[in-house]
């Protein structure tokens, strides 16, 4: 795990990637696991089919996740072991917010982890001349108090990550969590100036956007390459 970006106090210092600087108060992890490279390595080869590469985007989601939840707090309780009465410590309230339709692909790996998870969608597309993310599902369970990891694998322009982030917040929770598979700068940047206060867990910090918003070098198009849409 690499912290791209720690939280330094109030002194706004800079951190500079893909050629830019950033504030560096929004803390970005890249999670650069051996086991999250090799899985990131096969999800960018085009020749990767879409159900090997569901299966490999699930796994890497797993991968992302146990990072993004790494720092949540728990509560204590006691339980009996076959032996002796024991302590532990459990999860809180957790919910999961995928970003339809990509962001399906990392859903299975978190509720698989957390069964108890309660699961809202955030349904956006972008605009394909403008980039602009337009909205058109939302379902969300009570957030307020809980615990939010917001999952899309395409941090791009930023555009849906961020409107996807103050969707959850209208419903004030303890905290949110952003998830992504690959960032680009612009998007880093997008979040940092929108939701400074949001954490961003992912598996690369790729290079920029291309003309078409799409993630230099990236993977392609997540959701056409997940659901065979291509
Ligand atoms: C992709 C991706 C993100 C978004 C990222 O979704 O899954 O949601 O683009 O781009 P941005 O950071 O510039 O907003 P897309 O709009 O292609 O829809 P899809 O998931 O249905 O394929
Ligand atoms: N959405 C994708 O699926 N891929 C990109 O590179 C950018 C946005």
């Amino acid at each position: 795990m690499v912290p791209a970006a720690v939280d330094p106090g109030n002194h706004s210092p800079r951190a500079r990637w893909g050629g830019r600087d950033y504030d560096a108060r929004v803390s970005v992890t890249v999670v650069d696991h051996p086991l999250a490279e090799h899985l990131l390595a096969q999800l960018r080869d085009r020749t990767t089919p879409p159900a090997v590469f569901r299966t490999l985007a699930k796994r890497l989601a797993l991968a992302l996740a146990l990072e993004a939840i790494r720092d949540l707090p728990t509560t204590e309780v006691h339980v009996e072991t076959p032996l002796e009465p024991a302590s532990g410590r459990v999860l809180g309230d957790l919910v999961a917010v995928p970003i339809l339709r990509a962001g399906l692909g990392m859903l299975e790996a978190v509720t698989e982890l957390f069964p108890e998870v309660a699961v809202g969608y955030i349904g956006l597309e972008r605009d394909e001349a403008s980039l602009q993310p337009q909205s058109y599902y939302r379902k969300l369970p009570p957030v307020e108090g809980r615990h939010v990891l917001v999952l899309d694998p395409m941090l791009a322009t930023g555009g849906s990550g961020s409107a996807a982030t103050a969707a959850v917040k209208e419903g004030r929770p303890a905290s949110i969590r952003f998830v992504c598979v690959v960032s680009a700068p612009e998007g880093i940047a997008k979040m940092q100036a929108d939701h400074p206060d949001v954490p961003i867990f992912t598996a690369a910090l790729d290079r920029q956007l291309n003309e078409h918003g799409y993630i230099l070098p990236g993977l392609g198009d997540f959701g056409d390459r997940l659901f065979g849409t291509e």
